[in-house]
């Protein structure tokens, strides 16, 4: 069983007993939102990243899930993507499509992903001019209290370093206010080309979850979560700095990321 609560500003921790725990409990919640998200305005609008995440959304191709998901009403984007090739095994897009969107009946014309021909800069601007004509035409939602738009969902990995979608500590990325994407050439982490969401774009979503799991995890979970004076080299803690104005935050982890959060230290 789930050990669940919600802190009072850093929204919901489910921190599950083992992985298969928390894929069948990521998958529901998921499935719980897009249904939700169909019912409220026709479309359900999810926002992918990279690493382990897709593999704990693996459950989303196999029964009832694959029958009781409509997939014709999901729209798919990301919210990084090292820029590479589409065909490249560093591709975001590519793990995603291998092993869930190639599976399920998502349009091909609902999926939203990067120029991959182009300059980092190029697939920045492009890939955020055609999420801005699809707010126009109200494909995805408007924010009500920000220029941003608002997804229904946005899935988060988390890096040991506390990186979430491609927001590394202290990197200037992190201030960027006025667009909904920018770019990187300088990822600490390879590939160096990347584009990320920025900011205010993940902060609007109706929806984030963050998940994360083994113990490489635990410290920067605990300076995101725990009420703790951050040190200074923290304040810049990406994951920290997720916080929905106006929408749910919860994080899924498993029990070695979890380890070093306050109140499951004592729950132990
Ligand atoms: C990247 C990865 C990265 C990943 C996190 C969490 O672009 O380099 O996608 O951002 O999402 O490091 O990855 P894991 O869940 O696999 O640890």
């Amino acid at each position: 069983m789930a050990l669940t609560w919600t802190h009072k500003d850093r929204g919901e921790i489910r921190v599950h007993e083992n992985l298969e725990e928390l894929s069948i409990d990521l998958v529901d919640y998921i499935a719980e939102i897009s249904e939700a998200s169909i019912k409220e305005h026709g479309a359900f609008c999810i926002v992918l990243s990279g690493g382990s995440l897709i593999s704990f959304m693996g459950k989303l191709i196999e029964p009832p899930y694959d029958k009781i998901v409509d997939w014709a009403k999901w729209y798919v984007f990301w919210a990084d993507e090292r820029v590479v090739a589409k065909s490249h095994d560093d591709s975001n897009y590519k793990l995603a499509k291998d092993n869930l969107l190639s599976k399920v009946n998502v349009f091909p014309r609902h999926i939203c992903s990067i120029n991959d021909t182009v300059s980092v800069e190029e697939a920045a601007t492009e890939y955020e001019f055609a999420i801005r004509q699809m707010v126009r035409t109200r494909t995805v939602a408007a924010s009500d209290n920000s220029d941003s738009p608002r997804f229904d969902l946005i899935l988060l990995g988390m890096g040991p370093d506390g990186h979430v979608a491609s927001l590394f500590p202290n990197h200037p990325a992190l201030e960027v206010k006025d667009d909904w994407v920018t770019f990187l050439t300088d990822s600490p982490k390879p590939p160096p080309e990347r584009i990320t969401f920025t900011l205010p774009v993940i902060n609007s979503a109706a929806n984030v979850v963050v998940v994360a799991t083994g113990e490489s995890k635990a410290n920067a979970m605990h300076l995101a979560i725990d009420d703790i004076p951050l040190p200074e080299s923290s304040l810049s803690l990406p994951a920290r700095l997720v916080h929905p104005s106006n929408g749910n935050l919860i994080w899924f982890m498993d029990k070695p990321a979890g380890s070093k959060l306050e109140r499951f230290k004592f729950s132990e």
